[in-house]
C-alpha cells in the first residue's frame, strides 16, 4: 500500500543522502510530485539538471527529458528513469533518420539558410542534428526566443516536431503569413520547393494528448462557468489558443492559478495531473478541466509508477544501477551545442 511504499522510498532515500536528487515534471502523479526534490516545466528541469551536484538524478518523466539530463550533467552524474518505457510519443514523430532525409530535400530546394530548431520533447540525435546545421532545442517557455535566434542567424526556421507549438509561436511574433506546413512522406503534402517560399516550416508532429481539446470544450467550460477563464499549454490546436485566456508551458500554468484570487474559476487544457495537483495546492481557486478527465491523460509521464521509484531508489542504495539513461558519446557532446544554445538565449 501507498504508506509501506513510503516508508521504501523514504528509508532508500535515508540511505542515499546528498547521492540523489528527484526531478519531477508538472505531469508526474501525486506519488511521484510528493518525494521530488524539485518540480517544474521542461525547461525548469533542465536548468535543476544543470545545476544538480548529486551523484544520482532520478528524473520522475519521459525519455526526452532524462536524456537531456544526461546531456547537462557530468560525465561522473547517473540519470536513472524509472520505467524505460515512459516514452513521449510525439518525440518519436521526428526519427533523426527522416529528418536527415528530408533535410536534403529541402536544401536543395533553395538558396537561403535554413536554420533547424527542435522542441525538447524529441531524441538527442535529432538535438544533435539541429546543433550540426547551427539550429538549437527550445522548450514551450523559450519557443519564440529560439525562432528569433534562428531567424537572425538564417533566413528560415525548421521547427520539429510540434506543428502546433510552430503554429502558435508564429502567431506570438507575427509571422503568421509565413507558416507552410510539411510532411515529406505524405503526397498530398506541399513539396519542398513549395513549403521553401515560406519562413517558417513546420514539421507535421503533435502530441496526442493536447490536440484532444477543441474550441467546443473552451465554449463549453464557459457556458458551465459564468466566469471560467481559461489557461492551455501551446500544444495545442492554434483555434483552442485563441479561444483561451492565457497561454503557456506547465510552469506559466502553474503561476496563474497560484496568481489567482480565492473563488476565481480557471479552467486549465493541459495534462490532467497538473490540474489534480493545482486543484490540491491551491483549494481557494475552482480549478477545473477543460474536458472529461479521461481526454487527458498523457500515457507516457503515467508509465513512472511509484513502485517503480521505489524499486530504482532501493537498488540504487543497494549499489545497484538500474534504468540508467546515457546518450551515446558524440551525439552527446553535439546535443549539448544544442541545449547550451538555448539556455545562452
Ligand atoms: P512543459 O515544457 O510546458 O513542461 O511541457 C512539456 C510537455 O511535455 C508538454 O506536453
Ligand atoms: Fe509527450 Fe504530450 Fe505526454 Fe507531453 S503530454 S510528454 S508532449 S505525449
Amino acid at each position: 500500500d501507498e504508506a509501506e511504499r513510503t516508508r521504501r522510498i523514504e528509508g532508500a532515500l535515508d540511505a542515499l543522502g546528498d547521492d540523489v536528487v528527484i526531478l519531477g515534471h508538472n505531469y508526474q502523479r501525486r506519488e511521484i510530485v510528493e518525494h521530488a526534490d524539485f518540480v517544474g516545466d521542461s525547461y525548469q528541469l533542465s536548468k535543476e539538471a544543470a545545476a544538480a551536484d548529486a551523484e544520482y538524478v532520478v528524473f520522475g518523466g519521459v525519455t526526452f527529458m532524462a536524456e537531456s539530463a544526461d546531456i547537462i550533467t557530468d560525465d561522473d552524474q547517473t540519470v536513472v528513469l524509472p520505467s524505460m518505457e515512459a516514452s513521449c510519443p510525439m518525440a518519436g514523430m521526428a526519427e533523426a533518420l527522416q529528418v536527415d532525409a528530408a533535410w536534403a530535400e529541402l536544401t536543395a530546394a533553395t538558396d537561403a539558410d535554413v536554420v533547424p530548431v527542435t522542441y525538447m520533447n524529441s531524441y538527442a540525435d535529432l538535438k544533435a542534428f539541429c546543433a550540426e546545421h547551427g539550429g538549437l532545442v527550445c522548450t514551450s517557455s523559450n519557443a519564440h526566443r529560439a525562432f528569433e535566434y534562428a531567424l537572425d542567424e538564417g533566413d528560415k526556421v525548421l521547427f520539429l516536431p510540434d506543428k502546433h507549438l510552430g503554429e502558435n509561436t508564429a502567431h506570438r511574433l507575427g509571422l503568421e503569413e509565413e507558416i507552410a506546413e510539411w510532411d515529406p512522406w505524405d503526397a498530398a503534402s506541399a513539396d519542398a520547393a513549395a513549403v521553401v517560399d515560406n519562413d517558417v516550416i513546420l514539421w507535421d508532429g503533435y502530441c496526442q494528448v493536447h490536440e484532444r481539446f477543441s474550441p467546443s470544450h473552451v465554449e463549453q467550460v464557459r457556458a458551465d462557468h459564468e466566469d471560467a477563464r481559461v489557461v492551455v499549454h501551446p500544444e495545442c490546436r492554434r483555434e483552442v489558443v485563441e479561444a483561451a485566456d492565457v497561454v503557456g508551458s506547465t510552469a506559466t500554468i502553474r503561476e496563474t492559478v497560484a496568481e489567482a484570487d480565492p473563488g476565481e474559476t480557471w479552467a486549465i487544457g493541459t495534462e490532467v495531473h497538473l490540474t489534480r495537483h493545482l486543484q490540491r495546492w491551491h483549494p481557494e481557486v475552482n480549478v477545473v478541466p477543460l474536458c472529461g478527465e479521461a481526454c487527458m491523460d498523457c500515457n507516457a509521464m503515467r508509465q513512472i509508477d511509484p513502485n517503480y521509484l521505489a524499486w530504482v531508489l532501493e537498488e540504487l542504495a543497494a549499489g545497484r544501477e538500474r534504468n540508467v539513461v546515457e546518450v551515446a558519446p558524440g551525439e552527446k557532446e553535439l546535443a549539448r551545442v544544442a541545449l547550451d544554445r538555448m539556455l545562452e538565449v
